[in-house]
């Protein structure tokens, strides 16, 4: 698909169906994240696949906000960055999910990204259990590896209410 293209169709998705993901579409997008530029060629980002049923189910309850919608996706790739590997590991990390994402498009499925890093389990609880302790715990992810978010995936008909206006006089500064 033209790059014009995937970026009009990503969309987060929450909605997905039983359809299974094909483990080669798994591999596909896993492999073209992992292209992502990384400060001084670390290539410090992990990933970790997760497509049984009870685990995703178990991911979902990862937070008592956003991330309940998980139960119903086919697959989950969890976004982690090597500590000992790069100091920027969370940047590596984020510019790895933002083409995992566009990837995803790239093989006709929907995905939407559930925050890990810095969120607590439950929103009213702040400073109680983080949800990288539940996820850690729940996966058993070796400290080293720090986590930034899930990017919950399948295939999907559903169709998202559309962008609000671009707003390009505001975000755009020219000098
Ligand atoms: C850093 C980041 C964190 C996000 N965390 C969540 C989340 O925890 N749960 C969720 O349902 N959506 C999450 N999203 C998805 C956003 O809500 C979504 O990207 C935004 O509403 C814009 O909609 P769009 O992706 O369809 O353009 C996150 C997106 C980003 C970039």
């Amino acid at each position: 698909m033209e790059l014009k293209k995937i970026l009009d169709v990503r969309r987060s998705t929450r909605k997905f169906l039983e359809q299974p993901v094909e483990k080669e579409k798994l591999e596909r997008v896993c492999q073209m994240a992992l292209q992502a530029p990384s400060s001084r060629n670390s290539r410090s980002t992990r990933l970790m696949v997760v497509t049984d049923k009870e685990k995703l189910e178990s991911l979902a309850k990862m937070r008592d906000y956003g991330s309940a919608f998980m139960k119903n996706a086919t697959a989950a790739i969890i976004v982690m960055g090597d500590k000992e590997a790069s100091d920027l590991w969370l940047t590596n990390c984020v510019i790895s999910t933002t083409i995992l994402q566009l990837a995803i498009v790239d093989e006709d499925l929907a995905s939407c990204w559930v925050q890990i890093d810095g969120r607590p389990v439950l929103q009213a609880e702040p400073d109680g259990k983080l949800a990288e302790e539940y996820v850690r715990e729940l996966l058993d992810i070796p400290a080293k590896y720090g986590l930034l978010c899930a990017v919950a995936l399948g295939y999907s008909d559903f169709k998202p209410a559309d962008l609000p206006p671009y707003q390009g006089e505001e975000r755009i500064i020219w000098k």
